[in-house]
């Protein structure tokens, strides 16, 4: 990764993680159901979305404060979609961000409760956001239902769920990625787009942009689940063949699955370049999404 690109995402990691609980922790919530939700929200990762959405704010010319909230939102909603995503009637998985997941530590019941309570935590938190008038407030809280819900990342799992018992085209299963994970990282994107008040041709070529990041981003996923270590992802390797999914790899090989990857990556910077915003960490954001080994 370039030195100054990991500099910025330290930095906005940093940044973030130091507000991150705040939400949680001043509320009233049963002692241990409390300490499970930020058990998982604490527990590490990349914070990739969030960062998404200071950047794309960034390069808007907006402050980052006005994204704060609805980036910790995402940020709860994405942990969540992990914390079930792990459960023995998913994929089964004990292992997340490098520690134990949650059911393993605290019991399937409360970890199935706490993914309900970080999802409609996120919603109360962006839903008394100071930061954003009340018609942005709706619009955001509209945005990140549609991508978190049925028809985004939801509905994407189960799409996951259900391709186990078949092999899916090449076509089919970019639809199920495009749910169950891009529409969660195009929502920061996005999200930036409406709070900076953009003008519609960047706000589409923005959400053009994030929409090849978001394939981008599970193609990467579905090559480290073979390529990487289990040390550095924090997560098992192999979880995808064990449970039968279709993958990019399992499809078109590591070397077409790579391909793939290249190919959105380029497409994410044409559309940028086509905005008219040159900002280079978005650009660079999309460079690291190819090189990740986490
Ligand atoms: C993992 O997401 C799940 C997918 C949608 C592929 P991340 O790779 O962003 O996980 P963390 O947040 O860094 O742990
Ligand atoms: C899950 O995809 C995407 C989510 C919505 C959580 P994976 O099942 O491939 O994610 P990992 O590899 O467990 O992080
Ligand atoms: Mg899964
Ligand atoms: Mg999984
Ligand atoms: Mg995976």
């Amino acid at each position: 990764m370039n030195a100054s690109l990991h500099d910025y995402m330290a930095s906005k990691k940093v940044w973030l993680e130091e507000k991150l609980p705040d939400f949680l922790e001043q509320a009233s919530i049963p002692g241990k159901l409390k300490e499970s939700m930020i058990y998982s929200l604490m527990a590490g990762g990349k914070r990739i979305r969030p960062i998404l959405l200071f950047a794309t704010l960034d390069a808007l010319g907006c402050r980052e404060e006005k994204g704060l909230s609805t980036a910790i939102g995402l940020e709860m909603i994405h942990t969540y979609s992990l914390i079930h995503d792990d459960l023995p009637a998913m994929d089964n998985d004990d292992l997340r961000r490098g520690k134990p997941t949650n059911h393993v530590i605290f019991g399937e019941a409360t970890a199935v409760l706490a993914g309900d309570g970080l999802l409609t935590a996120a919603f109360d938190l962006v839903a008394g956001d100071p930061a954003l008038n009340a018609e942005i407030r709706c619009r955001i809280l509209q945005m990140l239902a549609n991508a978190a819900g049925p028809e985004g990342m939801v509905g994407g799992q189960e799409d996951d769920l259900e391709a186990e018992e078949k092999t899916l085209t090449i076509d089919e299963l970019m639809s199920v990625h495009r749910r169950k994970t891009g529409r969660l990282i195009c929502f920061p994107v996005a999200a930036a787009a409406v709070i900076a008040g953009a003008p519609e041709h960047q706000r589409r070529a923005l959400e053009q942009y994030a929409g090849h990041l978001g394939l981008a981003f599970q193609i990467g996923d579905d090559i480290l689940d073979i390529s990487g270590s289990e040390q550095e992802l924090g997560k098992p390797v192999g979880s995808d063949l064990v449970n039968h999914k279709n993958t990019y790899v399992s499809l078109l090989t590591m070397e077409g699955a790579r391909k793939k990857l290249e190919d959105h990556v380029a497409s994410a910077k044409k559309a940028l370049r086509e905005s008219g915003i040159h900002y280079g960490v978005l650009s660079d954001l999309a460079d690291y999404l190819q090189t990740r080994t986490h």
